[in-house]
């Protein structure tokens, strides 16, 4: 598949089948996260690959207090019916971790120093490109307690838990978000 056509098929993907991924697959997928390009080459990521049905119940637990608590905050409708039962069924998580002190030059410039989230970003879209490419669904979930995720996922103090990555193939067709046109975000300079 050319990437163009793997970026403009994709999409986030919210019903999984249960089914477990191959060994393989989720090699190809870390694989594709490590290609990504980081300043420096500093490669700030880490990964924790989370088939566990326990540790899967207690990140499932922390999204629902969290969304309990942006809808007490909010009044969003759509935080209160959201659901994250994805969490338990993709059969596969994969926490991304960043490690905020793989800065290199950065660190001397005020205001840069979150290039490592850059970094992870882009290995991100690659696992997500790669899952696509390889016939599974994905979703790039962020609503969780930074520190809570450290507790559960025993993450050094240091790093920084950025996204679970959920993997598996997908149970729907995901729907198609609309985008804004590109000729009203891009401004020219010639
Ligand atoms: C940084 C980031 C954080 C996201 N966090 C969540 C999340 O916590 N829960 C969720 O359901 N989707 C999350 N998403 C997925 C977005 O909702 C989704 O990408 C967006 O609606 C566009 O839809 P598409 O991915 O199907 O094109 C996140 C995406 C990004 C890039």
């Amino acid at each position: 598949m050319g990437v163009l056509k793997a970026i403009k098929e994709r999409r986030s993907c919210r019903e999984f089948v249960t089914e477990p991924i191959s060994d393989d697959l989720i090699d190809k997928i870390l694989e594709a996260a490590t290609l990504a390009p980081s300043a420096a080459n500093n490669q700030p990521w880490e990964f924790i690959v989370i088939t566990n049905d326990e540790i899967k119940q207690r990140i499932h637990f922390e999204s629902l207090l969290c969304k309990k608590k942006i809808f007490a905050m909010s009044g969003w409708r759509w935080v209160d019916k959201y659901k994250a039962d994805f969490l338990l069924e993709a059969p596969v998580l994969i926490a991304v971790i960043g490690d905020p002190k793989r800065i290199g030059a950065h660190q001397f410039l005020k205001g840069t120093e979150t290039v490592y989230q850059q970094a992870c970003a882009a290995a991100i879209q690659n696992m997500l490109l790669a899952a696509h490419e390889l016939g599974l669904g994905s979703l790039w979930f962020t609503l969780f307690d930074r520190y809570t995720m450290k507790k559960i996922l025993d993450i050094d103090e240091a790093k920084e838990p950025l996204a679970l990555i959920c993997l598996g193939k997908a149970a729907t067709d995901p729907l198609r978000t609309p985008r804004k046109d590109v000729k009203e975000i891009t401004k020219y300079m010639r």
